[in-house]
């Protein structure tokens, strides 16, 4: 098949339209979750499945590097970049420390948030998995902020 100039500037136009469809689609928060590698982590004791309500991995370096880049890939275009909400959805800086703050943390990473038939932020829980939420708790607790 030959390359006549006409041919080149139609696949040109054809590019352009398939790159503009995907702009719309991610601009519509239609992005799919991104999968995290948690397998640097430690298993935990009941396995993946069986939710735990206090984060496992809290200070641990390796969970903090993998829950930020986590959060980059799957939470950062509604929350924010570097976890500082740009006020669509709430600045996660400011989640409580320590087990209580974990316990609400987790019911939102799992379940999402939904009301009045609404999706305000879909579930992660069986998407992502109970590892990789727990190390981007653990992550957001190095971002946290008094302010
Ligand atoms: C599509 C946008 C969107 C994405 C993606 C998203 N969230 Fe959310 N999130 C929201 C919205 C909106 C709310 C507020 C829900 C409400 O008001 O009911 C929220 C609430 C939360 C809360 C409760 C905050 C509070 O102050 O009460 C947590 C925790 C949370 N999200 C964590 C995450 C994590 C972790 C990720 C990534 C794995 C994530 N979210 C991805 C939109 C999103």
């Amino acid at each position: 098949m030959e390359w006549t100039p006409s041919r080149v500037a139609l696949s040109a136009a054809a590019l352009i339209l398939i790159a503009s469809a995907g702009a719309r689609l991610s601009a519509h928060g239609n992005v799919t979750p991104q999968a995290v590698d948690t397998s640097a982590l430690p298993d935990l004791e009941g396995g993946n499945d069986k939710w735990v309500q206090h984060n496992p991995y809290r200070g641990n370096a390796k969970a903090i590097e993998i829950g930020q880049s986590a959060y980059g890939q799957n939470c950062a275009r509604c929350h924010g970049l570097d976890a500082i909400s740009g006020g669509i959805a709430p600045d996660l800086r400011y989640l409580e420390l320590g087990d209580s703050g974990d316990e609400w943390f987790i019911q939102r990473f799992q379940h999402g948030s939904v009301r009045d038939g609404k999706v305000y932020m879909p579930p992660m829980g069986e998407v992502l998995g109970q590892k990789a939420g727990w190390a981007i708790r653990a992550y957001l607790e190095t971002k946290h902020s008094e302010d």
